[in-house]
C-alpha cells in the first residue's frame, strides 16, 4: 500500500491499521506517510531485543519528545542514560509493593470518595469516576495526607489534566505528524501547564514528611526536577490505571455471573484473571516506541539510525500464535501459570527491561483494591448487546462513554 492509502488506512482505524500490518510478518515497514517510515516490531525475541538485550542502542523516539515533552520535562519516562538510571534508583523504592501495601486504606477511601453520590438504579459513568478516583490515589501518594492531597486532585488541577489529555488525543488523531496542533489548541495546552505548575507548586509547600514529593525535596532535587517528576507520575499513573478500571468494570458488568463468582472470590485468584484478561484485550498502554540510536541489525533487517519501532501491546496481545481465540474475553486462559509461561515479549502490559513500568505495584493494588470495595457494594449491569469499541488516544479508551446501571448488594 502507498504512502497516501496507509495515511487514509491510518486515519480511519489506527488500531486495525496495525492489526493488518501485523499480518505482514515479525518486522513490518510502516510507511504511514509521505516521507515517514516506521517499523512495527512484531515478534517476541525481537521486542525482547529492543526493550532488555539492545536497550543501550535506543531512545524514546523524537516523536514521543515532541508529544509529551513540554509537559513531562526530564522526568523519569523521558530522561535517558545515566539520568535515567539515577531516577530510577531515587524513585523506585516509594514504589516498592511493601511500600505501596500501606495506600490500600487510602484506595478504599478513594473508592468511596469517588462513588459518594451513587444511588439504587442509577446509571453512572464509568471512566471519569475512575479517572477521579486514580487522581486521588496519585495525590495522595505524592502529596500524602491533608491539604496536599485533597489540592492535588482540586478541580482547576483535575481539568488541566483532561485539557492535557484532550491535547493528546488531538495529536494522536493527527499521527503520524504529532507534532501537529491548531494554534487554539496548543494554546490551551500551554495554560493547563501553567495551572499545572501553579498548583503542584502550591501543594509543594503544605506536604506532610511522608509524602514523596518530600521525600524528593530531601534528595536535594532542584524545584524543576521536582516538578518533572510529579508530572510524570501524574501523566503516567492516572489516566492508565482509570482506563484499566474502566474496561475490567465492563467486561464484569457483561457477564452477571462473573459478578457474583467475584464477589465469592476470597482469594482474588480470579479477579487476578479478570484483570490479566483486561489488560490483554484493552491495554491501556497499547503503543509505546523506541527510536535506534546506531545503525543495527534486527530480525535479519539493516535498521538505520535514528529509525522509530513501534511496540505495541495491543497488537501483540492479539497475536495468535500465543493466544487462542484472540479476540475473545477469557479469564480463564491464565490458569495454572499461563503467563509465566508465554515468551517475554508476547504478553507486556507494563513493558519490561530496564523501562518498565515503575509504577505497576501501584497499579495493581489500585485495581484489586478498588474492585473489591466496588463490586462488595455494588452489582453492575449494563445492555450485553453494548459493544464498547477501543480508541486509540494516549491510553486506549473506549470509543463511546460507558454508562453502566448500579444496584446496591
Ligand atoms: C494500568 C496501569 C499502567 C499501565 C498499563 C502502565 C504501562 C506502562 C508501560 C507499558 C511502560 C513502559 C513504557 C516504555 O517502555 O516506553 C510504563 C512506564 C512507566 N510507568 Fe506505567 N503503567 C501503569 C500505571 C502506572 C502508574 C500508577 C505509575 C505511577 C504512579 C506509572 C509510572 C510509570 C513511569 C514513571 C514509567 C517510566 C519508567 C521508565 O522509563 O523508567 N505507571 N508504564
Amino acid at each position: 500500500m502507498g504512502a497516501w492509502a496507509q495515511l487514509r488506512a491510518l486515519r480511519r482505524d489506527f488500531l486495525g491499521y496495525l492489526l493488518d500490518a501485523a499480518r505482514l510478518g515479525d518486522l513490518v515497514l510502516l510507511r504511514p506517510a509521505p516521507g515517514v517510515k516506521i517499523w512495527l516490531v512484531n515478534h517476541p525475541e525481537l521486542i525482547f531485543e529492543v526493550l532488555v538485550s539492545r536497550a543501550a542502542e535506543m531512545q524514546k523516539s523524537a516523536m514521543t519528545n515532541k508529544m509529551v515533552g513540554k509537559f513531562l520535562g526530564q522526568g523519569l519516562v523521558l530522561a535517558e542514560g545515566e539520568l535515567h538510571r539515577q531516577q530510577r534508583r531515587a524513585i523506585q523504592p516509594a514504589f516498592r509493593g511493601s511500600v505501596v501495601a500501606a495506600l490500600s486504606p487510602a484506595i478504599e477511601a478513594a473508592t468511596t470518595a469517588a462513588t459518594r453520590s451513587w444511588r439504587d438504579g442509577q446509571a453512572v459513568e464509568i471512566e471519569g469516576t475512575m479517572t477521579r478516583l486514580s487522581l486521588l490515589i496519585i495525590a495522595q501518594l505524592l502529596f500524602g495526607e491533608g491539604e496536599g492531597a485533597r489540592g492535588g486532585t482540586d478541580a482547576s488541577l483535575q481539568r488541566a489534566m483532561e485539557r492535557f489529555g484532550e491535547s493528546m488525543a488531538q495529536r494522536f488523531r493527527s499521527m503520524p505528524l504529532p507534532n501537529w496542533l491548531p494554534t487554539a489548541r496548543r494554546r490551551a495546552e500551554r495554560a493547563a501547564i501553567e495551572v499545572f505548575d501553579h498548583a503542584i507548586a502550591k501543594h509543594l509547600e503544605t506536604s506532610p514528611s511522608d509524602s514523596l514529593a518530600t521525600k524528593l525535596l530531601a534528595l536535594g532535587l532542584a524545584p524543576a526536577e521536582i516538578r518533572d517528576h510529579i508530572a510524570t507520575l501524574y501523566f503516567a499513573g492516572h489516566e492508565t490505571t482509570a482506563k484499566w478500571l474502566t474496561w475490567t468494570l465492563w467486561l464484569i458488568a457483561r457477564d452477571p455471573e462473573l459478578g457474583e463468582r467475584l464477589r465469592d472470590d476470597e482469594s482474588d485468584a480470579l479477579l487476578n484473571r479478570v484483570l490479566l484478561e483486561s489488560l490483554r484485550l484493552y491495554p491501556p498502554a497499547w503503543l509505546f516506541d523506541r527510536e535506534t540510536t546506531t545503525e543495527l541489525e534486527l530480525g535479519g533487517y539493516a535498521i538505520p539510525k535514528r529509525s522509530t519501532l513501534y511496540l505495541s501491546p495491543f497488537v501483540s496481545h492479539r497475536d495468535p500464535r500465543y493466544f487462542d481465540a484472540p479476540d475473545q474475553f477469557c479469564p480463564e486462559r491464565f490458569v495454572g501459570g499461563f503467563e509465566a509461561s508465554l515468551p517475554r515479549g508476547a504478553y507486556y502490559p507494563f513493558g519490561f527491561g530496564p523501562r518498565n513500568c515503575v509504577g505497576r505495584p501501584l497499579a495493581e493494588l489500585t485495581a484489586r483494591v478498588a474492585l473489591r470495595d466496588l463490586l462488595k457494594r455494588w452489582r453492575f449491569s449494563v445492555d450485553p448487546k453494548l459493544e464498547l469499541r477501543p480508541q486509540p488516544a494516549s491510553t486506549l479508551r473506549p470509543t463511546t462513554p460507558l454508562y453502566l446501571t448500579i444496584h446496591p448488594h
